[in-house]
């Protein structure tokens, strides 16, 4: 499909703010959404509505069935060997809440945690929580000079004993890709499980848990062209169901009295309560999409748009990228001169372009870069070189308004 057509399938790219065509890049944040998947959750509003696994009528029994027929999407999109083991969450952050949460009676006060230093801060907080109900240890895994895991530091670090090892697939901020099938390995072999934040990665490479070997990964729909409220939590089958549910209530018993309540098996036993189940339509619509894209053809272009976006920045001269590598995926971080990036991420807008600006919910990776926050460029399979383009011309326009 040509650019200008896949364009043409997410509506809101075709607007103006300010008398601007809207520059969209902060597909990091979260994704535009095509037409498929709007029209595939109207259609469940307006066709389908009704609540799932409950009712013995006929448009219940249709709703389970699209809504069941989503799990099976999403266990052959990222390869999982059972449909078990695919648990519909609201995002990335409450699957690692419930997995942090549901750890709770397998860690002690002498068990480490090991977290990625670059992690968002979903990847972070549950398990400082999970570290105050235990006692147990976390231990951040440190960055080298490139803003890359340090694998000499992280092995000797694993050498001591770990209990858990949580990282990036991606990092949300630079873009970095973390070498996880290697890490996951040695964590493995150190007696570790591990936690895959795929928020990051999943829009932007084929995501194999199986090869991977990890016990858990997470991700979220809106950041994979899907909409917002959705998310998965994949788990190896032994590891999920080991896992203390963290919401308890309908759907994920088995017999309730007021003696005692019995829970269902997997995947009900972690999903209580009425699911997102429009929300988890329009993700089976946002996997339909992205499978229905030439894989390697897409890849390869919105690799060299990536590689464009950080010369083009690297050409504009005092600009600081950090953790720029020729791999990365999805997203430029950056400092214009010692300029404030609110400031620059304010005068952009005025321009029409959209970029995220701040912290990005990884204050311990702006301590570990020493800075306090930056700009951050992201780009997705409707991102253009005109778009680039424009960013670029804008942020010269913004330096010389700064710096003149
Ligand atoms: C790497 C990473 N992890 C976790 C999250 C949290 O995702 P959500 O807000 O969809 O739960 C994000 C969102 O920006 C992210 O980029």
């Amino acid at each position: 499909m040509q650019l200008l057509a896949l364009r043409a399938q997410f509506p809101a790219l075709e607007q103006t703010l300010a008398g601007y065509p809207l520059c969209y890049l902060d597909t990091a944040a979260t994704s535009q959404k095509p037409q498929a998947v709007l029209d595939a959750m109207a259609s469940f509003y307006r066709d389908d509505n009704a609540n799932v696994h409950r009712a013995a009528h006929q448009l219940s029994a249709r709703a389970t069935a699209n809504y069941e027929q989503v799990r099976d999407k999403v266990q052959a999109f990222i390869n999982a060997a059972k449909r078990q083991e695919i648990i519909f969450t609201h995002g990335t952050t409450e699957a690692i809440n419930m997995v942090a949460w549901g750890l709770t009676e397998q860690i002690d006060h002498t068990s480490t945690i090991l977290i990625d230093s670059a992690a968002h801060h979903a990847n972070i907080v549950p398990w400082q929580q999970l570290a105050k109900r235990t006692g147990a240890k976390i231990i951040a895994i440190p960055l080298d000079a490139n803003g890359r895991i340090d694998q000499p530091a992280y092995q000797a670090l694993l050498s001591n004993g770990a209990s858990i090892v949580a990282m990036n697939h991606v990092s949300n901020v630079m873009g970095t890709v973390n070498p996880v099938k290697e890490m996951i390995a040695q964590a493995k072999a150190a007696g570790a499980i591990t936690l895959v934040d795929g928020a990051q990665a999943i829009a932007h490479m084929p995501v194999n848990v199986n090869t991977l070997g990890c016990d858990f990964y997470v991700f979220s729909g809106h950041k994979m062209y899907g909409p917002t409220g959705v998310g998965i939590l994949y788990g190896q089958f032994e590891q999920l169901d080991k896992l203390s549910p963290l919401l308890t209530g309908g759907e994920m018993i088995d017999t309730v009295s007021f003696e005692m309540t019995t829970f269902n098996t997997l995947p009900n036993r972690l999903e209580a309560g009425t699911p997102a189940i429009a929300d988890v339509i329009g993700l089976g619509a946002a996997i339909d999409f992205i499978a229905a894209l030439p894989q390697a053809a897409t890849k390869k272009r919105e690799a060299e748009l990536l590689k464009y976006l950080q010369q083009q920045l690297q050409q504009l001269g005092q600009v600081t990228l950090y953790g720029a590598h020729q791999d990365n995926l999805g997203a430029v971080a950056f400092n214009l001169a010692d300029e404030h990036h609110q400031d620059v991420g304010i005068l952009l807008d005025q321009q029409g372009v959209a970029i995220r600006c701040g912290h990005h919910c990884a204050m311990p990776l702006m301590q570990s870069l020493g800075i306090k926050g930056c700009c951050r460029a992201s780009i997705g399979i409707y991102t253009s070189v005109e778009d680039i383009d424009r960013f670029v011309e804008a942020l010269a326009s913004v330096k010389a308004m700064l710096f003149d």
